[in-house]
């Protein structure tokens, strides 16, 4: 990114972490009993900014090594760190508001996460420095740590949506079911994309061969779009459930959208990035073939995202005055 651009995302973060610590300061002075939980969340913030400034310790003429180092202190430690124990307070949070953890087992679940994945994460960074004259010492701590850092989400997602079967029979919940079910994505994509994809080029034998193939993409894909995306959706319709209380829900288009977009995304990996990742791994004559075929989910994809503005638009813009 151009450094215009990246001092810009700086600000941006910054003033993104105020409005996030407007609101929530004052909520951590009542001292209640999801105060511990909101000290995490806030931590997390404060991280996710302030790292991001890391991404300004080389410019155009630093040497490919330093720059490597200090590019996946932002990559890495934003994705594997950082926002991981974000995702985690904030799933953990919602479920407990809406009764389907338990607040005290919730904070528990989220410090044990938060330690597996700081410690697997902050020594997991050197996973992917490979190339830059890193000691093999350090490459070996690197490969081991990185390893366990999708445990604890899944578990809190499966540990939820266990809770919620139990729970269908509440009529109010199934107010929530899809933003639920973007959530219960998280942890679906946070197994899948990052765990097995992330699992798969992790191993330093993998990263010796396969560094930058189409496996990465495949990885890239279903990890940020899978968890931070789904999460992203996921917390907008939350928001937007408790603000239009009173309006009745396009059921069918959420859903189609929730299926486009998973399934898009699926079809995206498994067509084409993992045979042509794959063939490039096995192969070094890349064929093509494969390539075209990441046409069919990414129009799956791009159908679903479509629909997702147009429940918006109509459930707020377009929304009949009358029921408000
Ligand atoms: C939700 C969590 C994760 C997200 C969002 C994520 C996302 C990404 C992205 C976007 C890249 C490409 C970055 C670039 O090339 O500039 C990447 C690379 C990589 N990720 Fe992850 N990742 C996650 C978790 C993991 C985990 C748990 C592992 C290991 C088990 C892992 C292993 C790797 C490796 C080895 C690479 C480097 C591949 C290469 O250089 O060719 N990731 N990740
Ligand atoms: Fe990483």
């Amino acid at each position: 990114m151009g450094r215009f651009w990246q001092l810009l995302l700086v600000i941006g973060l910054f003033l993104w972490l105020a409005l996030m610590i407007r609101p929530i300061v004052p909520i951590i002075k009542k001292g209640t009993s999801e105060r511990g939980l909101l000290i995490l969340f806030l931590i997390s913030c404060f991280a996710i900014a302030f790292f991001y400034a890391a991404g300004l310790m080389w410019g155009r003429t630093t040497n490919l090594a330093i720059a490597e180092y200090w590019r996946w202190w932002v990559v890495h430690l934003w994705v594997e760190g950082f926002f991981e124990v974000f995702a985690t307070v904030v799933a953990a949070f919602l479920f407990t508001r809406m009764g389907l953890l338990r607040i005290k087992s919730a904070t528990n679940n989220v410090l044990f996460a938060t330690i597996i994945f700081l410690s697997g994460g902050i020594l997991g960074t050197f996973h992917h420095l490979y190339f830059t004259g890193t000691p093999t010492g350090v490459m070996a701590l690197g490969a081991t740590f990185s390893a366990l850092e999708v445990v604890p989400l899944v578990l809190i997602g499966f540990e939820a949506f266990h809770n919620y079967r139990m729970s269908k029979s509440t009529e109010w919940l199934a107010d929530y079911k899809w933003p639920i079910y973007f959530l219960l994505s998280v942890a679906f994509w946070n197994f899948l994309g990052a765990g097995i994809f992330g699992f798969i080029i992790n191993p330093p034998i993998a990263l010796y061969y396969m560094q930058g193939l189409n496996t990465t993409p495949v990885h890239g894909h279903a990890a940020l779009f899978g968890v931070y995306g789904m999460l992203g959706i996921g917390l907008m319709l939350f928001v937007l459930r408790s603000m239009y209380r009173k309006q009745k829900w396009n059921d069918k288009l959420i859903k189609f959208t929730f299926w486009t977009l998973n399934a898009g995304l699926l079809l995206m990996v498994v067509v084409s990035l993992l045979p042509v990742g794959l063939m490039q791994t096995f192969a070094s004559v890349n064929h093509g073939a494969f390539k075209w075929s990441r046409i069919i989910g990414d129009t799956v994809f791009g159908i679903g995202t479509l629909t997702l503005f147009l429940f918006v638009y109509q459930l707020t813009l377009k929304k009949d005055k009358s029921t408000n």
